[in-house]
């Protein structure tokens, strides 16, 4: 008997109450599109094969699985027309053309990402050790739902499942519903499928018809599953919903590891975040997305915004940091309201400060820049200070050109650097200078007009003008 499950995921639907331009299935829930969200059930579950079966915009949805699995590592089925999920098994089921009989079918809605994978797992082996070869989840919701209804004799053995619009009134008096993921042991599935019928209220093919099929080899395993867990998502209301329960799962388990969180409800922590280190303190309104990772003892404070950011142990970073693509070395301090744009490496100890703005500009160790800069293209050596106001003039419309201020160097405010340029190491560079050649090491580089003082000018023009002198500004007074 094969060990791993395969896994079919039903994703072909069209979502119309998401009332979007994107297939349902490429919304997002903690940064993580739903299709990922069942693959990584399926994976986490043991699943060697995964296959997806899709319609609307199957292309797009391709592409996602593509470029994060690899391509065609997630199998790809189309269901042309959407009859119903039965039919979306029958058109999934030729991938599996090759497996053994006895392989183990794992039947999963691409639009439920709060299933956990040890429930896949449990599911698995329900079937396995069924008669009938089957396993099914069901739930209990709080509020009424138009779901299909299990159906059981007085001895308690599952018969069917009644769909919600061809059940009677008796019927939807059931509270105990099918929640739309299956085990199953592949040769009655082909066999199942195969014999549906679209006899029913909505002329569809309904893969819920293959319980009563079931119920004739010894009937189907149930195990229940909190509503919670198993709730899909149907419209935007259903997305946000699932986004918190997922947040809060996230949050926890970060907490768990050791993630201090000033006020977690307020932390958005995508799914494929992390590792975030131990004792990482986090301040209300954290953002990390994509594949930030976070070194032990960091601190992040309110405010900001991390993407795809890798920020090193003990680093500090003050309210409204918001790093982009980005490496931020161990001790360094960046922000309050620093803007890291891609491909900024900040070395141990080195500082960037308020309204400063980096791009591909690598501070080396202990370097500081503490107040409105833009740094872009730059190499910025050990233990060299930007003053504030300095900028780099990287771009001359056409193309971006490099600025390297060697170790040490000490740029005065407002300062240009008309890139390419260098400043060399240990040099000086005067406030207001607008630097157009290289600096040798060691010297300093003027240049700005020099200073007159027009003695009794101001008071003068304001005469000129009719105003008397201010009587602030008079110092006989
Ligand atoms: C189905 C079950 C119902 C169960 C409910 C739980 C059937 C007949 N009914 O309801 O008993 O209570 O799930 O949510 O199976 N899909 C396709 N192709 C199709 C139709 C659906 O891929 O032709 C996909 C959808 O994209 C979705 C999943 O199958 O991911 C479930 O479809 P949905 O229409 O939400 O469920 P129902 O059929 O109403
Ligand atoms: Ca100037």
């Amino acid at each position: 008997m094969q060990e791993k499950p395969a896994v079919l995921i039903l994703a072909a639907g069209l979502g119309t109450r998401m009332k979007s331009e994107r297939a349902k299935v490429l919304h997002e829930v903690a940064g993580r599109p739903l299709i990922v969200w069942a693959v990584e059930t399926a994976r986490a579950a043991g699943a060697e094969r995964v296959v997806a079966i899709l319609g609307h915009q199957h292309e797009a949805v391709k592409a996602v699985l593509d470029a994060r699995y690899g391509q065609g590592q997630v199998e790809i089925a189309i269901q042309p027309e959407q009859k119903g999920t039965g039919h979306a098994v029958q058109c999934g089921l030729p991938a599996l053309a090759g497996e053994p009989g006895d392989q183990v079918v794992i039947i999963l809605s691409g639009d439920a990402p709060l299933l956990r994978a040890e429930r896949v797992a449990e599911l698995a082996a329900a079937c396995r050790a069924s008669v009938a070869g089957l396993a099914l989840l069901s739930t209990r919701p709080p509020r009424p739902m138009p779901y299909g209804r299990l159906v059981r004799d007085g001895a308690g053995k599952l018969l069917r499942i009644v769909e919600h619009k061809d059940a009677s009134e008796a019927e939807r008096a059931i509270d105990e519903m099918n929640a739309g993921f299956y085990a199953v042991r592949l040769e009655h599935l082909r066999k199942d499928v195969a014999a549906l019928r679209a006899n029913n209220a909505q002329g569809e093919l309904y893969l819920t018809d293959m319980v009563a099929r079931a119920a004739e080899r010894g009937g189907a395993v149930v195990i229940d599953a909190p509503f919670e867990e198993v709730s899909g998502i149907n419209d935007r209301v259903d997305l946000a919903a699932v986004a918190v329960v997922a947040q809060q799962r996230i949050n926890e388990g970060w907490m768990r590891a050791g993630v201090t969180m000033q006020a977690p409800e307020q932390i958005f922590i995508g799914a494929d975040v992390g590792p975030i280190g131990q004792d990482v303190w986090m301040g209300a309104g954290v953002h990390l997305r994509g594949r930030t990772q976070v070194g032990a003892g960091a601190h992040i404070d309110v405010g900001s915004v991390l993407t795809d950011a890798e920020i090193a142990p003990g680093a500090y970073l003050k309210p409204y940091s918001v790093i982009t693509e980005s490496v931020i070395g161990p001790k360094a301090e960046i922000g309050p309201f620093t803007h890291c744009r891609p491909g900024t490496r900040v070395d141990e100890r080195a500082k960037l400060g308020n309204f400063v703005e980096t791009k591909k500009a690598h501070l080396m160790a202990g370097a500081k820049a503490n107040h409105l800069s833009y740094l872009g293209d730059a190499d910025i050596g050990a233990d060299a200070n930007i003053g504030a106001g300095t900028i780099t003039c990287n771009y001359d419309g056409f193309h971006k050109h490099k600025t390297v201020i060697e170790a040490g160097a000490f740029i005065g405010s407002d300062s240009q650097l008309i890139a390419p340029v260098t400043v060399g190491r240990n040099a000086y560079v005067a406030s207001g200078t607008t630097v157009t050649r290289d600096v040798p090491r060691g010297s300093l580089a003027l240049a700005r007009v020099k200073q007159i003082n027009k003695d009794g000018w101001g008071d003068q023009f304001r005469e000129s003008k009719g105003k008397r002198p201010s009587k602030h500004g008079n110092n006989n007074e």
